[in-house]
């Protein structure tokens, strides 16, 4: 998907994203954050390419860390700034605005990863990432699968309501790794009369294997987890963890 459309996306939906992110826990994912820090690093400077409203970064500070959140989508960062973040950026995270060996990790959350073209547009994240961490440090990020858009998103249809909103969600896998989301939203005004919504945004997603051989072009060591876990990660997970070493 075009970037100018990714951002289109994320601008106008953000004003629901905490509502749609509703049921995610983002306390958990914090957790398991700083344990993969801890696990293999330990140092305190964060970048979080794509921190959307900062529903993760703000757990992540409050744990001691000293995180810089960077978005290209200005209205996801302005939310992020209500929560009393200050550190932040509107860039993308093909030309990360920061110079060579500045942080100790550099993570990116909820599949914004995915928001890629090909494998092409995630290696110029990957030598973005390497370029600003410092020797030692670590980049993690998770991946949604192919396997996942195959089987629990192929013909996807959920319907939520949530405050003054119904939600519907339906997404299709297209052939052979990509994963169209359609978010039709209706957002109730006064007596009975309701604004609608339509969202839509495609996915990609890549062989395990392809991406540890990516990474492995400059970071020193690759794993890959199931997500929120330290077991090995194989091509049946729903979302996939990596973090690589510099
Ligand atoms: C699904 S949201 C995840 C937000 C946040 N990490 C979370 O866990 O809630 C994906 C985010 O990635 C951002 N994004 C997508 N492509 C980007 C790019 N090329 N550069 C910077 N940010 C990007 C979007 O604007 C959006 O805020």
């Amino acid at each position: 998907m075009k970037y100018s459309k990714v951002k289109d996306f994320f601008n106008e939906i953000a004003q629901f994203y905490d509502i749609i992110m509703n049921d995610v826990d983002y306390k958990e994912w914090a957790f398991y954050i700083d344990e993969i820090i801890k696990k293999f690093q330990g140092k305190k400077k964060i970048l979080d390419l794509g921190c959307g409203t900062g529903n993760l970064d703000i757990i992540l500070k409050n744990k001691g860390y000293d995180i810089i959140g960077l978005d290209m989508s200005f209205n996801m960062l302005k939310l992020a700034k209500e929560k009393n973040l200050k550190n932040l950026v509107n860039a993308s995270f093909f030309k990360i605005p920061f110079k060579n060996e500045q942080f100790d990790v550099v993570i990116s959350t909820f599949d914004s990863l995915n928001n890629v073209n090909d494998i092409d547009e995630l290696k110029k994240v990957f030598l973005e990432a390497y370029r600003v961490l410092k020797i030692g440090g670590i980049f993690t990020f998770d991946l949604n699968t192919i396997y996942v858009f195959k089987t629990l998103w192929n013909d996807y249809l959920k319907v939520s309501e949530v405050k003054n909103l119904y939600i519907i969600y339906k997404s299709e896998f297209i052939e052979p790794d990509m994963c169209l989301l359609k978010i039709t939203i209706f957002q109730e005004l006064e007596n009975e009369l309701y604004k609608k919504y339509n969202f839509e945004i495609l996915e990609k997603a890549f062989e395990i294997e392809k991406i540890i051989s990516s990474l492995k072009i400059n970071f020193k060591d690759v794993f890959a987890f199931e997500h929120l876990s330290f077991r090995k990660a194989d091509e049946n997970n729903n979302r996939v963890q990596f973090v690589a070493i510099k």
